[in-house]
């Protein structure tokens, strides 16, 4: 009689491992970084058995910030079943691909995402836990001078440096003047020798394959005619930015000023 007990036990516990393996939800990242302001992309598959005709019947996304039981109570930040629109975007499918596409993150956007389905099937349903976890920062820009000491003399060299303060594995920067792509790629921009010319505006744009971000802002270097006037002022300021076609308030930050006397 015990043995049979035994016996029936490990059975079910072999059906549900057997289940398990058969519905899946597959991120391909446990952790992505998005700027602030941007869209990102997190990719996301699902499978379940294809031997008979399973229909699923619904898919949700949650955010752990606000969903506190695994996904299978509200709130949803995503829910096939009710069709209101908001910055959380489901671009999958109704098959495998579970893609969720995040626009104009914000600080708060942080967090962790699990995405959750359900099927026509008793009991086929499940939640890819753990999920994705995304982490929303903002491009920093700082000025780092390399000669020169109190005021800025032409000649001074510097680097503008562009910093993303999230560890992701492969990213990659992109630099431009006045909208023009410059040749330099890497987090720092190099000015050997500052000349009046180099006053302009700068992007600098960080990218990955889930999203890409970018930072304006402004150089002014200023002197009178530099063959007799050995004194510049060199100022960076950040630009006010456009997202989704809304000027979002922000105030023209300034991130360096050195100013002759
Ligand atoms: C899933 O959908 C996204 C967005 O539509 C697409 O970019 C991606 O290639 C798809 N993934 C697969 C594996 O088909
Ligand atoms: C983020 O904060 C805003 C208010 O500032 C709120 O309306 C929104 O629901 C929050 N979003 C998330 C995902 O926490
Ligand atoms: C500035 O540079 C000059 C010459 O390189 C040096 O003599 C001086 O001590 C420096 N001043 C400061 C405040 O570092
Ligand atoms: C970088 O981000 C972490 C958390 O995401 C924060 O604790 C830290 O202060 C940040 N560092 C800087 C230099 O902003
Ligand atoms: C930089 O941008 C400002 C507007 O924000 C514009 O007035 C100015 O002409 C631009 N400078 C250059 C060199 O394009
Ligand atoms: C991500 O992009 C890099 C180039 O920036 C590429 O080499 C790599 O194969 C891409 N990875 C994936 C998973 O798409």
């Amino acid at each position: 009689m015990k043995m049979l007990h035994l016996a029936l036990i490990l059975l079910s516990l072999s059906d549900v491992l057997t289940q398990d393996s058969d519905y899946g939800v597959k991120y391909a990242d446990d952790q992505i970084c998005a700027v602030r302001g941007f869209s990102v992309s997190i990719p996301c598959s699902y499978y379940y058995p294809t031997s008979n005709p399973i229909q699923v019947k619904q898919k949700l996304w949650c955010s752990m910030n606000s969903n506190t039981d695994k996904c299978q109570n509200p709130p949803y930040v995503y829910n096939s079943a009710s069709n209101t629109k908001s910055d959380f975007e489901f671009t999958g499918d109704d098959k495998s691909n579970c893609t969720l596409l995040i626009h104009n993150v914000q600080f708060n956007y942080s967090g962790e995402y699990r995405f959750r389905f359900i099927t026509d099937v008793t009991g086929g349903m499940l939640t890819g836990d753990p999920g994705v976890t995304l982490q929303v920062t903002d491009l920093k820009v700082s000025l780092i001078r390399l000669s020169g000491n109190g005021t800025f003399k032409p000649e001074d060299s510097l680097n503008l440096k562009c910093d993303v303060n999230c560890t992701q594995s492969s990213s990659q920067f992109v630099w431009s003047k006045n909208n023009e792509l410059l040749p330099e790629s890497g987090a720092v921009l190099h000015f050997p020798a500052l000349t009046l010319r180099d006053s302009g505006n700068y992007t600098c744009t960080w990218k990955t394959n889930r999203t890409s971000g970018s930072e304006t802002f402004s150089l002014q270097v200023e002197g009178g005619n530099l063959k007799l006037q050995r004194k510049m002022r060199v100022k960076v300021k950040r630009k006010q930015r456009r997202v989704h076609a809304e000027l979002q308030e922000q105030d023209d930050a300034v991130i360096y000023s050195a100013v002759n006397i």
